[in-house]
């Protein structure tokens, strides 16, 4: 019996999306204001959803308060009121669109579970727009 516990988190963080190699004209004509040379912000939400068996003693899949930490240390203590582009090393040669935002997340935390566990990676750049990523 596998069972999915789910944690919710949050962050603000500032992006562009551009293509280095392309002049502003093009990047605009691509990802519009999203390529504003100035950056912009977006409040992300973040759900990260883990699957796994029931401990029969704990009655855990796992300790939230553990998924709280781990997602403090490794998604709001990097990201949060950051300029991803410019201050978040992954991010350096990558575009730091929520697809890609949403795998280095993943990739970030997935180490820290349990093997028999599986990851889900939620992440919402608007109320409206959102990705998800499981490996
Ligand atoms: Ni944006």
């Amino acid at each position: 019996m596998r069972v999915t516990v789910c944690r919710k988190a949050h962050f603000n963080a500032a992006h562009r999306l551009y293509v280095k190699s392309w002049d502003d004209a093009k990047n605009e004509k691509v990802f519009g204001k999203c390529s504003n040379p100035h950056f912009h912000g977006h409040n992300y939400e973040l759900i990260v959803n883990v699957t796994g068996t029931i401990d029969p003693v704990t009655g855990y899949v796992m300790d939230m308060k553990v998924l709280k930490d781990l997602i403090k240390s490794e998604v709001e203590d990097a990201f949060d009121h950051k300029n991803l582009n410019v201050q978040v090393p992954e991010f350096s040669d990558l575009i730091p669109s929520a697809e890609n935002i949403a795998v280095v997340i993943y990739n970030k935390l997935l180490p820290h579970l349990d093997e028999d566990k599986t990851l889900e990676v939620v992440l919402y750049e608007t109320p409206r727009n959102f990705v998800k990523y499981s490996g």
